[in-house]
């Protein structure tokens, strides 16, 4: 499109960085023509193998089977924290900073690798083992993180569950993945409020009887509920245990984590990830996209519950040797001004964020940025969802004074690691779009008959080659690995997201395809928050679709029938909001509760949720065609009664 601006890279930049564009594109090409070699030339050199692989990778997408590696043996831990205390035990590896901005730590090397062992010792004389899993529930605190490294280290595989869960979603998470190890905190802090996770997870292991050890981390030192054959106090028990800890030799295929996510339909499933490939691929996209230097203090805002948290802000950035920030807190606590703060306080070169974030902050004025210099900032990138090129601009020019590159990363739970992205020393970019694939990625466009597309086009993202931090299976169910990601082309992965490429080649991601919602960059699926409606006795049945909104990106858009007999009140809509929130997490509470008397439904019964969406963005122009409706009348009633005019 030619009224779309593009900012070339700026010679300042590029001087510095790891790869220009020539480079970009030679290695873009060896990478697509020979997957093997150039992998297999990435894994010598940023990762430390204990035996080398047979083969780089066998893959089937036909079958969904993935694996890279192959024969390789690997631990993820000694990649993170051992390799590097031989030239860099007194590197900062984490800054902590708390949601109190008085509150903050460092972290070094040396330090990370004694926590790390003992935590894991601490997990072996709970009985843990190799292959055994353990869930994570804890606020952003660095616990957080050397409970993920303790799990990798012995070969137990950790179960990320982000703190903003509801004890029923916690609890669904642990069965489904048959925990027995739960590592949770006293409380968290967000925003200056207190989230009781120790309570939540007593209510959640109710349910959960073959759960024998609570490991808790005391932090804010509040009373909690003790059981005392099951809880275990980390700081009192740690300290009596070995700082050194043996590492568990894993072959590259073994599991490292699992992670749910929500798909169309049905429940969260386990998305897991591998050791030797996943690693690989988290620590050559963080040194790429992130163009990591080694003084660089880098930032990535996101929670360690979502896989952003993961690769970018635990896994690729250890790896690399990198000094990575870790913040509890929120974007406006104690004010707007928060991550500019941050940002001059510890020096912060690189900062990773979401769309929604940044358009939260624009909306607070310019005042907040201007406070703080950021003249330490580098570079900047956004993830999640889709940012519009108002924001972009904004991000550029106000927080970046036009001198940091903006890389627009698009990627998945399922992905591992960045797919789409610019590299911040050879792409030139446009707002709004991820630009191009990263090295090893393929991506296709693909119309509804199934058929690739060239050229200008849009259509399903797809990607027709593996990388190697592709999701392995959906723990317990690879039958639906199939199903969800390789049914609908043949040979292709699908990712759920639509797109357009332009005359450039740059992709545009236009959002989902499925019914996923993206709400502030959180992934919702619509039948969990349907099912959470319906367990309430007044209410027959709901429909939930997304709709656009300023901040969040999407809003959660409910339609409700009641039974027959029971009346509408406000009352109901904040029960029924309550009931969401006690179901899933605060993160699913619709925005808009329509009651709906009926549901427009096709003669067999299926609801037709094209009209409503448009129903709830208040498009009403273009509704298409109603007249395959069993009761084409339900939907004037819903115009009618709109609540987003
Ligand atoms: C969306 C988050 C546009 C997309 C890493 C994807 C994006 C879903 C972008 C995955 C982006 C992520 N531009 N859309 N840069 N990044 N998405 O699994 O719809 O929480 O399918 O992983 O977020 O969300 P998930």
């Amino acid at each position: 499109m030619s009224d779309v601006k593009t900012y070339p890279v700026k010679t300042e930049f590029q001087s510095q960085a790891l790869i220009d564009n020539k480079t970009y594109q030679t290695m873009y090409q060896a990478s697509i023509d020979n997957p093997e070699q150039f992998w297999a030339e990435q894994a010598e050199k940023l990762i430390h193998w204990d035996q080398k692989w047979q083969s780089v990778m066998d893959v089937d997408y036909r079958e969904a089977k993935i694996s890279w590696f192959n024969g390789a043996k690997l631990n993820v831990c000694y990649n993170c924290v051992d390799r590097h205390l031989e030239n860099n035990a007194d590197k900062t590896a984490i800054i902590w900073e708390g949601d109190d901005p008085e509150i903050s730590e460092s972290i070094t090397y040396r330090e990370l690798h004694e926590k790390v062992c003992r935590f894991a010792n601490l997990l072996k004389a709970r009985g843990v083992k190799k292959g055994d899993r353990v869930c994570i529930y804890m606020p952003m605190i660095p616990e957080v993180g050397y409970a993920m490294l303790a799990c990798a280290r012995i070969g137990a595989v950790h179960s990320v569950v982000f703190g903003g869960f509801s004890p029923e979603s916690l609890k669904s998470r642990i069965l489904d993945s048959d925990c027995k190890v739960v590592i949770t905190a006293d409380e968290g802090l967000r925003g200056g409020k207190k989230v009781p996770l120790k309570d939540n997870t007593d209510t959640a292991l109710k349910h959960c009887p073959d759960v024998h050890t609570v490991i808790v981390v005391k932090y804010t030192h509040a009373k909690i509920n003790w059981t005392p054959e099951r809880d275990v106090d980390y700081q009192q028990q740690a300290a009596t245990l070995s700082s050194e800890c043996p590492v568990e030799i894993m072959d590259a295929e073994d599991p490292l984590f699992i992670l749910y996510t929500s798909g169309s339909t049905g429940k969260p499933k386990g998305v897991l990830h591998t050791c030797g490939g996943y690693i690989l691929y988290a620590a050559i996209t963080h040194k790429y996209v992130f163009d990591h230097h080694d003084n660089d203090v880098y930032w990535c805002t996101a929670d360690a519950g979502w896989i952003t948290g993961h690769s970018y802000i635990f896994y690729g950035p250890l790896a690399n040797g990198a000094t990575t920030l870790v913040f509890e807190g929120v974007p406006t606590y104690p004010d707007a001004g928060r991550f500019w703060q941050v940002i001059d306080k510890h020096k912060v070169n690189t900062f990773y964020t979401a769309p929604t974030a940044i358009r939260a902050l624009m909306g607070q004025g310019e005042q907040f940025v201007k406070q703080a210099s950021r003249s330490s900032l580098r570079l900047l990138g956004t993830v999640g969802e889709p940012i519009n090129p108002e924001a972009w601009e904004w991000y550029y020019h106000t927080v970046g004074d036009e001198r940091c590159p903006i890389v627009d990363t698009w990627w998945q739970t399922e992905t591992g690691g960045i797919l789409l992205t610019p590299l911040p020393g050879a792409t030139d970019l446009k707002p709004g779009s991820a630009t191009r694939p990263f090295f090893g990625i393929k991506p296709a466009l693909m119309d509804a008959d199934g058929n690739e597309l060239e050229g200008e086009a849009s259509g399903a993202l797809v990607m027709s080659q593996s990388w190697p931090g592709q999701m392995r299976t959906v723990y317990g169910d690879h039958q639906r690995f199939i199903d969800t990601y390789f049914s609908q082309y043949k040979g292709y992965y699908f990712s759920g997201d639509g797109a357009r490429r332009d005359a450039d080649g740059y992709y545009w991601i236009t959002g989902r395809m499925d019914d996923v919602l993206n709400v502030s960059g959180h992934r919702l699926g619509t039948a969990e928050i349907e099912s959470a409606l319906v367990l309430h006795e007044d209410v027959a049945e709901a429909a939930v679709v997304g709709y656009p909104h300023d901040i969040k990106g999407q809003g959660v858009y409910a339609y409700v029938t009641l039974m027959s007999g029971q009346s509408p009140s406000d009352e109901l809509k904040q029960t029924l909001t309550k009931l969401v929130s006690q179901e899933i997490g605060a993160i699913a509470k619709p925005d808009v509760i329509q009651w709906a008397p009926g549901l427009p439904k096709t003669r067999s019964g299926k609801i037709m949720r094209r009209i409503l969406r448009k129903i709830a963005s208040n498009e009403l122009d273009n509704l298409g065609d109603t007249s395959t409706l069993a009761d084409p009348s339900v939907v004037d009633d819903l115009i009618e009664n709109r609540a987003n005019r």
